[in-house]
Parts: structure tokens; C-alpha cells; sequence
């Protein structure tokens, strides 16, 4: 057994993200300007070099792999890369292999991944309005994500909403979501908006709505009783006791929970970034690249964790418009 892999602050990284494009068929007014420019292909990794790259991983400790992008079922041959990445499931070594995704391409890749040994899927909803769809996606359509949850729903994954909380937007619909939720047997999981990338959006601080607050709105109108359960993400769960439903709510800005931070994150490139709101990244991709032995792509996973920072510093009292942290959210896949 290899020495699994512990960051400057003693804390254990079992939990890797992977974005797998920067592409995505949506545009996000909090996440990405309406022009971005992408990466060119030749810049990806290839399915391959992601295959080595979280083998690697998992062979220094890592037990859950959350495939993520910009939008992860837009890679051509992305079915092939998970296919690939079960084995890791069936060995007992990967305890969990998920995604997060926007839902539009679900509808063909629910069966595909359930097979695959996805049991669990996040997928980003924030409205359940068409017309507030429309607007908040830029070029998204609602009833293709419904159809993609159904789809999930039918093949038997759990289906999680992580819906970014937005004063002035979904905030009327608070209730309208929890209970569509509660009908539909759906988790759902709140957001707080994360100054990230500059999206040309001048309503970010304004649109900045607590989860406290949120909190408070639940209950309003129900009991709420925390609930000691983690998932192994950042959320913490609480439960409405009059529809005995769970609620995760995940606080960056509010409540920080870098002290418990287990994870680290790899960009399509093969960027290593060990803080979602951080600059600070190394290479992995020359390491990778370099040779077909893993040990100096394992050094370099190592030196890199060595420099993990304690935490993020968002702070929205600082009142700028721009990103605090320049990428986009879309480059590290939240
Ligand atoms: P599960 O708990 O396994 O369902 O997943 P998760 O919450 O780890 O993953 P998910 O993709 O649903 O994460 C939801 C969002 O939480 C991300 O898109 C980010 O916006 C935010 N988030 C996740 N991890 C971190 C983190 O380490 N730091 C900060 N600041 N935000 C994070
Ligand atoms: N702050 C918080 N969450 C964000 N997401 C995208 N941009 C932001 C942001 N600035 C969320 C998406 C999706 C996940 C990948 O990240 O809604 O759920
Ligand atoms: Fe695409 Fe997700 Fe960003 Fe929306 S939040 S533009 S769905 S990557």
C-alpha cells in the first residue's frame, strides 16, 4: 500500500474531480460570459491520459471520482472513459464514481452509466420555470433536463438538484422547488454563488442570497433538524421533518468548511488545482506526458498536494464585480 495522500494541514485526499471539457451546451449567466473562447482539442488530455491520471490517483488513496466540466457528457467518447474507470469500482478500490452534470444529454446516458456503476447523479437546476430556465441557462431548455432526470430516475440512480441560490431569481421559488423535490423523490442541495471568472455580470453581489437566510424561510414553515450525515462533499444536510425530506445546503460564503476539505481537482488539461478558490495550480500534464512510468506523475501529484492552501477567501463585502478568483467556475467544474 502506497502512502496515501495528506496535505500540509493533516487533512486525507480521497476525493478527486475531473473535468473532462471545458465545453458546455449551456452558458450560465454565474458561470460563463455568453463568448467564451475554449481550449483547443490538442490541448485535452486524452481519454487515455485521463484513465492514467485517476488510476494514479486511486492508487494513492483516492475512494471517490466525480466527473465534471464545463458539461462532462459533451466529451465525444465519454461513455468509453467511464466503461474504463468502473474497473476501479469492481476492485473495490473506488468507492464511488458519480458526476455533475447540467442534464441535457441525460436522457441518452442514463442507461449507459447506471451500467457503468453510476448510483448517484448531480445534476444543476436551478428554476423549474421554462422562461427563468431559458434566461439563467442562456441556451438551455427545461423540458430536455426533465426528460434527462426521468431518464436517470428509470435506470435507477439517486438524482441529486444542486440548485445555486439567487436572490431576485429563485428565491420565490424556494417551496415550489422543495416540494417538487419531495413529489419526485429528488435530493435537493442549495449553492451560495461563488465570486468566480469574470462573466460580465454586474448582478453577482446582488444576487448573493444567504443560505441563512434560505434556512430561516424553511423554518418558517417547517421543523428543521440538522443531520450529523456528509456525503464526502461540502454539504451539510438538514431534514424537514413534516415531509421527512434531506436538504443540503453548501456554504463557501457563509459558513466556510475548508477545514474538512478531502478533495482536489484536475482541469481537462491536466492542471492540478488544490483549492476551488485559489489560483495557485500545478502541471501534471509535462510529469504525465513525460514517461510511461507513473512514479514522476506520482511525485508530481504529491509535491502538488504539498502545496494545498488552507482555504479559499471569497469575500463579497469586498464589493468587486469581478471574479475574486479569475477562472471561470466552468474550468475547474465547481
Ligand atoms: P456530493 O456531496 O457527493 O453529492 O457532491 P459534492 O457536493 O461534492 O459535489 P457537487 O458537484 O454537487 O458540488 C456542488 C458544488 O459545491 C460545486 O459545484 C461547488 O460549487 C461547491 N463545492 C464543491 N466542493 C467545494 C469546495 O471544495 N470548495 C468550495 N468553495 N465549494 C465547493
Ligand atoms: N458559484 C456557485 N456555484 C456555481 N456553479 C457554477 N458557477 C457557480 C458559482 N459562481 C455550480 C453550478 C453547478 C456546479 C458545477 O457549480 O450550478 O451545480
Ligand atoms: Fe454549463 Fe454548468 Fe457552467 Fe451552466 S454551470 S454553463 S451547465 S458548466
Amino acid at each position: 500500500m502506497k502512502q496515501p495522500l495528506i496535505d500540509p494541514f493533516q487533512r486525507a485526499i480521497t476525493y478527486l474531480r475531473v473535468s473532462v471539457t471545458d465545453r458546455c451546451d449551456f452558458r450560465c449567466v454565474y458561470c460563463m460570459s455568453e463568448n467564451m473562447t475554449f481550449l483547443p482539442k490538442k490541448d485535452l488530455l486524452t481519454l487515455e491520459e485521463l484513465d492514467r491520471m485517476c488510476t494514479s490517483f486511486i492508487g494513492l488513496g483516492v475512494e471517490k471520482l466525480r466527473i465534471t466540466g464545463g458539461e462532462p457528457l459533451v466529451r465525444r467518447g465519454i461513455m468509453t472513459f467511464f466503461n474504463a474507470m468502473s474497473r476501479h469500482l469492481e476492485s473495490g478500490a473506488l468507492k464511488e464514481l458519480t458526476l455533475t452534470t447540467n442534464g441535457s444529454q441525460l436522457e441518452k446516458y442514463a442507461d449507459d452509466l447506471y451500467a457503468a456503476g453510476v448510483r448517484r447523479i448531480n445534476v444543476s437546476l436551478d428554476t423549474l420555470d421554462d422562461d427563468k430556465f431559458a434566461e439563467i441557462t442562456r441556451w438551455g431548455r427545461l423540458p430536455q433536463v426533465m426528460r434527462g432526470i426521468d431518464a436517470a430516475q428509470r435506470a435507477g440512480m439517486r438524482v441529486k438538484i444542486n440548485a445555486v441560490a439567487l436572490a431576485g431569481f429563485n428565491e420565490v421559488e424556494l417551496f415550489t422547488m422543495q416540494a417538487w423535490c419531495a413529489d419526485r423523490d429528488v435530493d435537493l442541495t442549495f449553492i451560495e454563488v461563488m465570486p468566480m471568472g469574470d462573466i460580465g455580470n454586474e448582478d453577482r453581489i446582488m444576487q448573493y442570497w444567504s443560505l441563512k437566510d434560505l434556512r430561516a424561510r424553511l423554518e418558517d414553515r417547517f421543523t428543521v433538524t440538522d443531520l450529523a450525515e456528509r456525503t464526502g462533499g461540502p454539504a451539510r444536510y438538514i431534514r424537514l421533518e413534516e415531509t421527512g425530506q434531506k436538504i443540503g445546503l453548501i456554504t463557501p460564503m457563509s459558513h466556510n468548511f475548508c477545514e474538512s476539505c478531502n478533495r482536489v481537482r484536475i482541469t481537462c488539461t491536466g492542471e492540478i488545482y488544490t483549492c476551488l478558490g485559489q489560483e495557485g495550480h500545478s502541471d501534471l500534464r509535462a510529469p504525465l506526458r513525460a514517461s510511461d512510468d507513473d512514479a514522476q506523475l506520482e511525485t508530481a501529484i504529491r509535491a502538488a498536494i504539498g502545496l494545498k492552501p488552507k482555504g479559499h477567501d471569497f469575500d463579497y463585502s469586498r464589493q468587486t464585480v469581478d471574479g475574486q478568483v479569475s477562472r471561470h467556475m466552468s474550468h475547474t467544474g465547481g
